[in-house]
């Protein structure tokens, strides 16, 4: 198979790629992916070669639009309700109630899910917190998502979900926040709303401090995307977006204590969190 891209193109693509988003990408694993979208696009765009798309991407793309279509294309959205479920269950049960006492009593307890993707992590953080039920009552709780994929982020303030994606919500939930909507699911109308979802960069330091201050940031399975020095410099605005004694919850295959040594890790069960 012949494609516009070449391997030293590749190379110039990749480093573009990892300068304006932190993800790396290796030439072995994702040369094709990459090459099918750059054919993809100058196909659209009418370009008849890669330096035609590459200069449009790099100095005619005033609004955004091509970056963007560039992001949709090669981010990995794979994602599902109550994904490691046992880090919602530290946060309603233990995270939530400690804030509620230690914080101003007039401050909205405020999550982030960054990286949130189509919404199953932020809306699994809702669920808990529902089903928890006390912690509702007494604070108003604010969850923001976030992702630098577009696509991703409407189809998250739609609210429709595949069964795949619900599968391991347990069936009393499950009957209780969402109706059958054609193949798959739809979240109640109610919870609709309940996740402020915006396309956001954590590398964009300017749109990240714009979100505010955050009592807990969930980012999970996007930092195992980005190099060493792109894992810090995100690690360090998380620290610089928390309240004092805020917390951050990682995948279960990333360690902040690799990452900075700002934080004091604990242990609540068998979850690991991160304390500023
Ligand atoms: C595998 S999903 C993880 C979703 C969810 N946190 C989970 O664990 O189920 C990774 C997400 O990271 C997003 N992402 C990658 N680089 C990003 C960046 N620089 N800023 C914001 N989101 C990013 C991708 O678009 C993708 O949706």
């Amino acid at each position: 198979m012949s494609y516009l891209l070449s391997s030293e193109n590749f190379i110039k693509m990749s480093e573009f790629i990892y300068r304006k988003s932190g993800i790396y990408l290796e030439e072995e694993k994702h040369f094709e992916k990459l090459a099918k979208f750059v054919d993809d696009r100058c196909k659209k765009i009418g370009a008849d070669n890669f330096r035609k798309y590459f200069f449009k991407l790099r100095f005619e793309d005033k609004d955004g639009t091509e970056f963007q279509e560039l992001m949709n294309g090669i981010t990995v959205n794979e994602t599902y309700f109550y994904r490691e479920v046992n880090q919602f269950e530290v946060v309603a049960n233990y995270l939530l109630p400690e804030l509620n006492r230690s914080r101003p009593k007039s401050a909205p307890l405020r999550i982030l899910s960054a990286p949130c993707s189509t919404g199953e992590e932020p809306y699994s953080i809702v669920l808990h917190i529902l089903e928890e039920g006390k912690i509702v009552d007494q604070r108003d709780i604010e969850i923001v998502g976030i992702d630098i994929d577009s696509t991703v982020i409407d189809k998250a303030r739609k609210g429709e979900f595949s069964t795949r994606s619900v599968h391991a919500i347990p069936k009393n939930v499950l009957a209780q926040w969402f109706r059958k909507k054609g193949l798959g699911y739809a979240i109640v109308d109610d919870l609709v709303g309940a996740v402020d979802f915006k396309v956001a960069n954590v590398f964009d330091r300017t749109e990240m401090r714009k979100l505010g201050k955050f009592d807990i940031i969930f980012s999970r399975n996007m930092l195992i995307y980005f190099d060493d020095a792109s894992r810090k410099e995100v690690a360090m605005t998380f620290y610089d977006m928390l309240n004092p004694g805020g917390y951050v919850l990682l995948g279960h295959a990333e360690y902040m204590s690799r990452i900075v040594s700002v934080f004091n890790a604990k242990k609540i069960d068998t979850t690991l969190v991160y304390q500023k």
